[in-house]
């Protein structure tokens, strides 16, 4: 039986490195609140005129290298920041990689969007629609803060990362799945950036900066996130046959070190197999688990959780047995 297989990881970041302190000389924050309520040090932004797409192609780009080479027929971008709301940013993307005439598609599950791209890239190849997926989550969040809010100015940063996914057999190197997946719609107002939907369309010219801006309702998320990311696990290990203590890593999405403890412990996890990574990017939403995979790339062979949540509200966990690859 063929699986859908990770073959390569890339990632990108902007330049510009903004630290707490840099933050703190024009909002009323501090470091030390930064540093102990959420595990940030620094994160990366973007410039203006640097849109999502820039970060996606580099990340594909270094996800295809470090796959060995050649190409994929298949783009998912999983971003909650798109270039525009028309044209979807995987099109640009798959033609700037110069993939040809290639399946692209953007999704948004907000930071629950990486394992969500995984889904849907191991679905495209098991129904035969595609060959091999670049599955590439990207993000310019700070392009989408309101600078004079302190509770979500200082959280967010930019980047992107990619898994290349190719198909073979189940008990492969980079074996991916199974998957558990879940939303909660009535809940949706905690975590909200509005304008230029429907709702609110871009020419509405009474826009208020609750529309304009990414809002949360942080205490509630964070209680949300907890709980949805400790219980997607337990079912993903039942599925996988295994149970929770099984998993010798669990890449959570990285929006908060505190959040990724109470994971653990809710778990009886060794908090040590929960890595944290948040320091020097932030909370980069779709981008973080491949920024953590990179950044602490778990041993060849690890059975490895990667489990995420966001707004939506939207929840998601895979399992992959960890390749033996070089991240690009
Ligand atoms: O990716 C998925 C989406 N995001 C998340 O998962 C984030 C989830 N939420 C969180 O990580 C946390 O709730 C936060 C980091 C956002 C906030 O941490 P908290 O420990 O829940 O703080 P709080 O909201 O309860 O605020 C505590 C205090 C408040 O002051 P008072 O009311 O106690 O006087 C806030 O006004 O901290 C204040 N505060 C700040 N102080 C300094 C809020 N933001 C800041 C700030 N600097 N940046």
């Amino acid at each position: 039986m063929t699986t859908a297989v990770v073959e390569g990881l890339g990632t990108a970041l902007p330049a510009r490195r903004v630290t707490n302190d840099d933050l703190a000389r024009v909002l009323d924050t501090s470091d030390e609140w930064i540093r102990t309520r959420t595990g940030i040090v620094a994160r990366r932004m973007v410039d203006e005129g640097t849109v999502t797409g820039d970060l996606a192609v580099e990340a594909g780009e270094r996800a295809l290298k470090s796959a060995g080479g050649g190409g994929a027929d298949a783009v998912v971008i999983a971003t909650t920041t798109p270039d525009q709301l028309l044209p979807n940013t995987a099109a640009g993307v798959a033609d700037r990689l110069g993939l040809g005439h290639v399946a692209a598609l953007d999704l948004n599950t907000a930071c629950a969007g990486f394992p969500y791209g995984l889904a849907t890239g191991a679905g495209l190849l098991a129904i035969g629609a595609a060959s091999r997926v670049l599955v590439i989550g990207a993000e310019t969040l700070t392009r989408f803060l309101d600078p004079a809010d302190r509770s979500t100015a200082v959280l967010f940063g930019d980047g992107a990362g990619a898994f290349v996914l190719g198909r073979g057999e189940a008990d492969a190197p980079g074996a991916l799945g199974p998957f558990e997946l879940g939303s909660d719609g009535s809940a949706s107002e905690i975590l909200t950036l509005t304008a230029g939907g429907s709702r609110r369309p871009p020419h509405s010219t009474d826009l208020t900066d609750d529309e304009k801006y990414l809002k949360m309702d942080g205490r509630e998320v964070y209680r949300h996130a907890v709980r949805r990311m400790a219980e997607s696990l337990t079912p993903l290990a039942e599925r996988a046959g295994m149970t929770v203590g099984d998993f010798d890593a669990v890449y959570a999405h990285q929006a908060n070190s505190r959040i990724i403890e109470a994971v653990a412990d809710r778990l009886e996890l060794p908090r040590e197999r929960c890595p944290v990574t948040i320091g020097e990017h932030a909370n980069t939403s779709t981008a973080s688990i491949p920024l953590a995979l990179a950044s602490a790339p778990p041993n060849p062979g690890d059975r490895v959780a990667l489990v995420a949540f966001g707004g939506g509200l939207a929840w998601g966990s895979a399992l992959v047995r960890w390749p033996d690859l070089e991240p690009g």
